[in-house]
C-alpha cells in the first residue's frame, strides 16, 4: 500500500454551505467523449473533461491503441479520430483500474475489432461481474475468456459479430451501452430494451458525432456499418459530483450554494427529485444545453428534510447518489425507505452494506434489507469509518461532517480522485471544515 492510499479526512463538526462552486466534469461524459471521439474520422475537441483517475484510464488505453490524444488540459482534450476500424492492437494490457465504466462499454468494442485485447482492473474491479456483459457479447458472436465471469477480460477479436435483440435482465447503462457500441459493428440491427430508464449519454452521444439511431420508449437500436463524425463536445459538471453538496447545503445549517453548469439530463435526476420529495429547497437558474446535454446553474438551501419511502422507478435515476442520500435520510425527521436497489451491491463497494456500517458507527439507526435499508433519521455522532476504498462512500461520509456533533475521520480516501479531484480543498472553500492527512 502507498502513502496515498493512506489519506484520511478528518471533519470537524458545523459549518455552512455558501457561494459558488463547480464540480469536475461528467465522469459517465468524459468515458464516452473519449471512445467515440478515437472512433469517429476527423478531430474532436473536448472540454470540460473530468481529469479524474477513471477518465484518465479510458483515455490512456485508447493512446495504447495508437490514437493521437493530447490532453488533458485544463480539461481540454484534442482526440485525432482514427476511424471505425483504425485502432491499433493494444502494446499492453489494457489497465483500467477502478473503472467498470471503462471496462464494460470497451468490452463491447473491443470485441468487435480484428485483434485480441486483455482488460485488467484493480482488485474492486476485478471483483465485479462482467457476466452481465459477457452474455449479450456471446450471443453476438464475441469470443471472451474471463476469470469465472469477472476480470481480467481477454476479448479474443476477430470475429464477425452478428445483430440481437437484447431484454436487459437489469437496469444498467453500462450494458446497454456496451451492447450498442458492439452493434456499431455487428451485422444487421441491434436493439437492447432495458427495465427500467438507466442514463442515456450514449444514445445521445451517438446523435452528436451522427451515427444514426432509433430509440422508441424503452428500446433503443443502432445497425452496423455507419461511420462517426468528430465534432466538439462540452462536458457538463457532473451532478453525480454535485449531489454531495446539494446534500450538504441542504442538511448545514444557513446555507445558500449555487453549483454551475451541472448536468440535468432526466435520466439523471433522481437525486434532485428524491430531495425535493424529502423537502429540499433546489431550484434551477440559467437552464440550457450543452450540446445534447441539458445543464443549469442548480440553486440549494438549507431546509429540514423528512424521511420518505423512495419511489423505485427514481432508483435508477440516481444510482450512484445514494451512499450521500444516506446522509440526506439519517439529518431527516422520521424514516427512509429505500427498496428495489440490489444493484447498490455490485458498486465499486457494496454500498448498502459499507454505509450500514458507517451509519452504525455514527450512531444512525439504519435497517439493511436484501435490496435496500431503512434508515432512522436523528443525531450523526462523532467517529472512525471506512470509505472501503470507494470514493462515494468517502465523500458521503465527509459531508455527514456538517451535522455531526464531533469530527468523523474516514479512512482510505485516496480513491476520492478517481471521480472528484480537489474534493477536500474545493468543499474547504464553500465552508466544509475538512482536512486531508497522509
Ligand atoms: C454508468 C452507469 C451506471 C453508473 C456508473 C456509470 C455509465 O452503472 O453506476 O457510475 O457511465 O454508463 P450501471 O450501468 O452498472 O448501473
Amino acid at each position: 500500500m502507498t502513502s496515498s492510499e493512506l489519506i484520511q479526512y478528518q471533519v470537524k463538526p458545523g459549518g455552512s454551505l455558501t457561494g459558488e462552486m463547480i464540480v469536475p466534469g461528467d465522469k459517465s461524459i468524459s468515458h464516452r467523449s473519449i471512445m467515440f471521439g478515437a472512433l469517429a474520422n476527423g478531430t474532436t475537441n473536448v472540454s470540460g473533461f473530468l481529469e479524474g483517475e477513471d477518465s484518465l484510464a479510458t483515455l490512456k488505453a485508447f493512446q495504447n491503441m495508437g490514437v493521437d490524444i493530447i490532453g488533458p488540459n485544463n480539461g481540454r482534450v484534442t482526440i485525432e479520430g482514427v476511424g471505425m476500424n483504425g485502432l491499433n492492437i493494444p502494446m499492453h494490457d489494457l489497465d483500467l483500474g477502478n473503472s467498470g465504466t471503462s471496462m464494460r462499454l470497451m468490452s463491447g468494442l473491443l470485441s468487435a475489432q480484428n485483434f485480441q485485447s486483455t482488460l485488467i482492473g484493480d482488485k474492486s474491479l476485478s471483483g465485479r461481474p462482467m457476466k452481465r456483459v459477457i452474455d449479450p457479447l456471446n450471443n453476438m458472436g464475441a469470443k471472451i475468456s474471463s476469470n469465472d465471469g469477472k476480470a481480467p477480460l481477454v476479448l479474443h477479436g476477430n470475429s464477425q459479430l452478428t445483430a440481437i435483440n437484447y431484454e436487459m435482465p437489469m437496469a444498467s447503462a453500462q450494458v446497454k451501452s456496451c451492447v450498442l457500441l458492439a452493434g456499431m459493428y455487428a451485422d444487421g440491427k441491434t436493439c437492447v430494451t432495458e427495465p427500467g430508464v438507466t442514463r442515456d449519454h450514449t444514445e445521445r452521444m451517438l446523435e452528436t458525432f451522427q451515427y444514426p439511431i432509433l430509440k422508441n420508449e424503452n428500446k433503443v437500436c443502432i445497425e452496423g456499418g455507419h461511420s462517426l463524425k468528430a465534432c466538439d463536445i462540452e462536458v457538463p459538471a457532473d451532478i453525480s459530483s454535485a449531489a454531495f453538496f446539494l446534500v450538504g447545503a441542504s442538511i448545514a445549517k444557513d446555507s445558500n450554494l449555487l453549483l454551475k453548469n451541472v448536468g440535468i439530463n432526466p435520466t439523471r435526476d433522481g437525486v434532485i427529485e428524491i430531495l425535493r420529495l424529502m423537502g429540499a429547497n433546489i431550484t434551477f437558474e440559467n437552464e440550457r444545453l450543452f450540446g445534447a446535454e441539458p445543464v443549469a446553474d442548480i440553486r440549494v438551501k438549507s431546509s429540514q428534510l423528512k424521511g420518505i419511502k423512495i419511489p423505485a422507478n427514481l432508483v435508477p435515476l440516481a444510482i450512484d447518489e445514494f451512499p450521500v442520500l444516506f446522509i440526506a435520510a439519517a439529518c431527516a425527521e422520521g424514516e427512509t425507505v429505500l427498496t428495489d436497489a440490489s444493484e447498490l451491491r455490485v458498486k465499486e463497494s457494496d454500498r448498502i452494506q459499507v454505509m450500514a456500517d458507517g451509519l452504525d458507527i455514527l450512531g444512525v439507526g439504519n435497517q439493511v434489507t436484501e435490496d435496500g435499508i431503512i434508515i432512522q433519521g436523528g443525531n450523526i455522532s462523532g467517529g472512525e469509518v471506512e470509505s472501503h476504498d470507494d470514493h462515494r462512500i468517502s465523500m458521503a461520509f465527509a459531508i455527514a461532517g456538517l451535522r455531526a456533533i464531533d469530527t468523523i475521520k474516514i479512512n482510505n480516501c485516496a480513491n476520492v480522485a478517481t471521480s472528484f479531484p480537489g474534493f477536500a480543498n474545493k468543499s474547504r472553500d464553500i465552508g466544509l471544515n475538512i482536512t486531508e492527512t497522509n
